[in-house]
């Protein structure tokens, strides 16, 4: 066995039932699995725990195992180990990364700080620990607008990584936060054109997206909310058919949860039958056969300088105060 470009490299006997050998190591370890809604089915169907990120960090503080499997991107996995650093946490490979979190350095962070000398920073999740340790007070896409409304009407305010979720709130607030120039790429890509096309065949459903979209598809949509407000939402709504504007993986919550309903992805799916646009590469990173040799191997490892973890706990806690 190694540890090899970010992940357990072993081989694995064929005749093993992946499923069953993955619930023995988890009993077998006192571990337990929390997945993201944007993993593969076969991954959520697995997993103890499924949330959205705000989800995932409350559900984080209160996880009574020896070891968490976070089954999502690095910095989630990075999120569970600060609030749990006597506890090993794992991450099927180490390469599921963000585009969003990416797009901020913590050096960059601190040099617009230091222009701005005056201002709150409020950062998304979607960050590394470094820069939250930068940050007074984190926010997820559940929690932003609830986050960003405690502070008066007249702070001045850095928020970042994500200009569209930045622009989101400086609209739904009446804020005007200065933004951070980063964005999701997958949020990114889909059409405005296309999803357009798709309500006008199907004229009765409703376009739901998450707020890491770009404005002008947020404008078109009849409900804008993080993964878990999508979710919450499709059950109280009265439509049968909806065009989901963010990555694709929700859609298997959606379609268990609600298997009288119909999910068109956006963009459609391609006439071969491959959705390649609305895919999170990071996210789909991790599969069965990775989740299985990181619980046998236990690695590989989310490791934290202590006094890193404790500076970037203190603005999630601050999130997580106010989210009760
Ligand atoms: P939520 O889970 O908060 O909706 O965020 C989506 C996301 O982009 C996770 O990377
Ligand atoms: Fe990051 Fe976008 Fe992937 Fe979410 S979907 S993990 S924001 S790159």
């Amino acid at each position: 066995m190694t540890v090899e470009n970010g992940y357990v490299q072993a081989d694995i006997d064929p005749n093993i039932n992946l499923v069953e050998e993955i619930n023995r190591l988890k009993r077998e370890k006192n571990a337990v699995i929390m997945a993201h809604y944007y993993q593969k089915g076969e991954i959520q169907d697995i997993a103890d725990f499924i949330g959205d990120s705000l989800a995932l960090a409350q559900k984080a503080v209160k996880v009574d195992a020896d070891i968490i499997l976070l089954a999502g991107v690095h910095f989630m996995g990075e999120t569970v180990k600060v609030l749990n650093m006597d506890k090993k946490v794992l991450v099927p490979d180490l390469n599921a990364g963000c585009s969003l979190a990416d797009s901020c350095k913590a050096e960059d962070l601190q040099a617009f700080i230091n222009q701005h000398p005056d201002h709150t920073v409020i950062s998304y999740v979607n960050t590394t620990a470094k820069v939250k340790a930068l940050t007074d007070i984190v926010v997820t896409s559940s929690n932003a607008l609830k986050v960003v409304n405690s502070f008066p009407a007249d702070q001045k305010i850095i928020f970042g990584p994500d200009r569209n979720l930045g622009s989101y709130i400086n609209a739904e607030t009446g804020r005007n936060m200065l933004l951070w120039n980063g964005a999701c790429h997958v949020h990114e890509r889909f059409s405005l054109e296309q999803i357009l096309a798709l309500k006008k065949a199907n004229p009765g459903a409703e376009i739901i997206c998450h707020p890491e979209c770009k404005r002008p598809i947020v404008l078109a949509s009849d409900y804008v909310g993080s993964t878990a407000a999508l979710l919450s939402y499709i059950d109280k709504s009265s439509a049968d058919t909806f065009i989901v504007a963010t990555e694709e993986g929700i859609l298997h919550q959606m379609k268990q949860s609600f298997p009288n309903k119909t999910f068109i992805p956006a963009p459609p799916e391609t006439e071969t039958g491959m959705c390649g646009c609305n895919n999170c590469e990071y996210m789909k990173l991790n599969t069965l056969e990775k989740v299985y040799l990181t619980l046998k191997y236990e690695l590989p490892e989310i490791t934290l300088d202590s006094e890193l973890a404790k500076q970037a706990k203190r603005p999630i806690d601050a999130m997580l105060e106010l989210s009760k």
